[in-house]
């Protein structure tokens, strides 16, 4: 698992948990923070979605019967045939209700997370008799996944050519775009512009992340539940996409590779999009059940925390956004982005090593192409009684915050 963003050495069993280390446990309910308790602001693990996924009660219970579900098959008719209906036109719904993409000509493909639709279209828009792997590049800061998913199998068709900016060869190459990116929240475009083949990967356009300013319609466009609902046990990633040439390949990737996708995880996802989407054009109601005003609302607060410890502590900056219109909100949103891309005041080369020296792990600048003056740290871990931000500052009581 060392190649995901969300699981890395860190983790440890909830059996060796030190009773005040709650973070190794984010699906159980957090006490007050023992004060040599290791807080891991590492990972993307977006836990902090289940108080709003509790409070709607058994609207998204799914229930599966032992004689359901046992074919491959879910759609023959799709070119995608293991792409459920249900999960095809709850993403519809959802796009069209939140304005992000477009999907009207778009064939769908599912995948076991975006994680496995980025292989798949590598597979899908390479050639495969070019004499030499295609170079897959991506502007710095880039996804810190991104170098060891090209690199993994040592693929003959394609493999991690790095930053983007310095991209000078004359030859055909993939661009990854992601927008907002990881790990800085920037809405960006292609750097490389030489006519290659571009993968937009939008797992944060969502409005809880980002004002939604158009509704998108790249060539290829990769979505996630895991960073839209916080549902990344699942494992269920969509990829709405132009070309059905592409996306027939796409599938035939997924066909070979795993034949298929969890017809569970997708009939699970489709019930989640599908109540999302119900609520989502209801705003300010008393129910509460519009996801991305609740999710935007307790990003903003975590923001406003993490903000306001860096202005004390002065050893830190953070990225500004600028106010934009969201066509979903319909008024001026600012941007709250899933990690926060944290520099050190000049002095300090390792922001990393400065973090764990307080018993917070963050991820180093190094990770993402970038400097060790810069972490990322997470914003979507589970905190009930407090927010990792606030403990930022050494010396800031740890059983205080949110
Ligand atoms: C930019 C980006 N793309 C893709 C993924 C992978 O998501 P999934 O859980 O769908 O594999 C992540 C996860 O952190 C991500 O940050």
């Amino acid at each position: 698992m060392g190649g995901t963003d969300q699981v890395r050495s860190t983790r440890r069993s909830p059996a060796t948990t030190n009773g005040g280390d709650m973070w190794q446990n984010p699906e159980g309910a957090p006490k007050n923070l023992a004060s040599d308790a290791i807080i891991n602001l590492d990972h993307g693990d977006p836990t902090m979605y289940v108080p709003f996924w509790k409070s709607i009660g058994d609207k998204c219970t799914v229930v599966f019967k032992g004689y359901e579900s046992l074919s491959y098959f879910s759609n023959p008719k799709n070119p995608c045939w293991f792409l459920e209906p249900k999960l095809e036109e709850s993403i519809k719904r959802l796009h069209g209700a939140v304005g992000n993409a477009v999907t009207d000509g778009y064939s769908i493909v599912v995948g076991t997370g975006s994680s496995q639709l980025l292989q798949a279209v590598l597979y899908a828009v390479t050639s495969h008799d070019q004499a030499n792997p295609i170079n897959v590049v991506s502007a710095a800061p880039y996804y810190s996944s991104y170098p060891e998913i090209m690199d993994l199998v040592k693929s003959g068709l394609y493999k991690w050519g790095g930053d983007a900016h310095g991209f000078d060869k004359d030859e055909p190459y993939v661009e990854l775009v992601t927008s907002p990116n990881n790990p800085n929240g920037v809405i960006r475009g292609a750097v490389v512009n030489r006519g290659g083949i571009l993968v937009h990967d939008l797992a944060y356009y969502w409005p809880q992340y980002t004002p939604i300013t158009s509704s998108l319609d790249f060539d290829v466009m990769l979505f996630t539940a895991s960073k839209c609902t916080g549902h990344a046990g699942s494992r269920i990633g969509w990829a709405l996409v132009k070309d059905q040439e592409v996306a027939k390949k796409m599938t035939k990737y997924m066909e070979v590779t795993t034949i298929g996708v969890s017809k569970e995880s997708q009939l699970r996802v489709a019930k989640i999009l599908q109540v999302v989407a119900d609520g989502c054009k209801r705003f300010g109601s008393p129910d509460g059940d519009n996801f991305f005003e609740f999710g935007q609302k307790m990003m903003a607060k975590r923001w406003e925390i993490l903000r306001e410890t860096v202005k004390k502590t002065q050893m830190f900056t953070l990225p500004k956004f600028a106010l934009q219109h969201c066509t979903y909100f319909g008024e001026l949103t600012q941007a709250y982005p899933a990690f926060a891309w944290i520099k050190c005041k000049e002095g300090i080369e390792d922001c990393e090593k400065l973090f764990r020296g307080h018993k917070i792990l963050t991820r180093s600048g190094r990770r993402f192409g970038s400097d060790p003056a810069f972490v990322r740290g997470s914003s979507l871990y589970i905190m009930r009684q407090h927010s990792g931000w606030s403990f930022i500052s050494a010396g800031a009581p740890r059983n205080k915050g949110l």
